[in-house]
């Protein structure tokens, strides 16, 4: 979640407070990774399959929060390694690099939280058997879920500002990549939760893939790049 090389303890030079993570650029880039998805869920679900309207404020703006979350956490590691955004101002970038990583995680926190609410089979039939119990895609994709979001929170723990000099460099790298895993698992979680819906893309509303599917690809890339480069492209 902060930058693959990042030293120190989050403070500036000379003891200065580390920089505000909520800044008008990052605020733009917010409105970005956020708006995206949310038009995308509201152009799918609302406009083009006829979810009524009375779902938005929950099971609608779950599944673009969830996205989002997945967009965020890919965006903070794809910055930090291969992403020349911002190249010629590194303080800009690290704050960009943390701000999409712990928003990232907040968002998948609210998805968590958002998705217990829903979670019955009048909401989610396919994960749910006759007798109200889940079946085997439920809870296969609750469990990729719950994993992915404990190491999320592990790289969300070592991010904090003391703790690269309460535990040392070694084991704060080891939790940032535990990012690496959370995007793994959650590569799980939609491929198990999504995986019969993307093979029938003529169900598709207005042949739009599901959000399942993009979220895959977007958790995936960051891996990918990872095991094609290595280190080699770390900034
Ligand atoms: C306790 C943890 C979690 C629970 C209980 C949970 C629950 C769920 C549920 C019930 C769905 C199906 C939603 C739907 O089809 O509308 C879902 C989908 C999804 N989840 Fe999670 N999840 C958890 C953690 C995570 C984490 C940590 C991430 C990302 C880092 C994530 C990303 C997603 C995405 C992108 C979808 C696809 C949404 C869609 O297809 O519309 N989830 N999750």
């Amino acid at each position: 979640m902060s930058a693959p090389g990042h030293q120190g303890s989050g403070k500036g030079a000379a003891g200065d407070p580390a920089p505000r993570l909520i800044q008008p650029f990052t605020s733009r880039w917010f409105v970005f990774l956020f708006g995206v998805p949310l038009t995308y869920a509201v152009v799918r679900y609302h406009l083009i399959k006829g979810v009524e309207w009375s779902h938005l404020p929950l099971y609608i703006a779950n599944k673009a929060i969830s996205l989002a979350a997945v967009v965020f956490i890919a965006c903070s590691y794809l910055i930090g390694r291969t992403l020349r955004v911002y190249a010629d101002d590194p303080g800009r970038r690290l704050v960009l690099i943390k701000f999409c990583g712990l928003i990232g995680f907040s968002l998948a926190a609210i998805h968590a939280f958002m998705s217990l609410l829903l979670f019955s089979p009048e909401y989610y039939p396919k994960f749910f058997l006759e007798n109200g119990k889940m079946n085997l895609v439920g809870e296969l994709g609750m469990a990729f879920g719950v994993l992915s979001l404990w190491c999320l929170s592990i790289t969300a723990i070592t991010s904090l500002p003391f703790m690269y000099d309460a535990v040392g460099a070694d084991r704060w790298s080891r939790g940032q990549r535990m990012g690496y895993l959370c995007l793994a698992l959650a590569a799980g979680h939609v491929l198990v939760m999504g995986l019969s819906g993307w093979l029938a893309p003529a169900g598709w509303p207005g042949g739009l893939p599901p959000i399942s599917m993009l979220a895959f690809f977007a958790a995936a890339l960051p891996i990918l790049v990872k095991l094609l480069w290595g280190n080699t492209k770390r900034s």
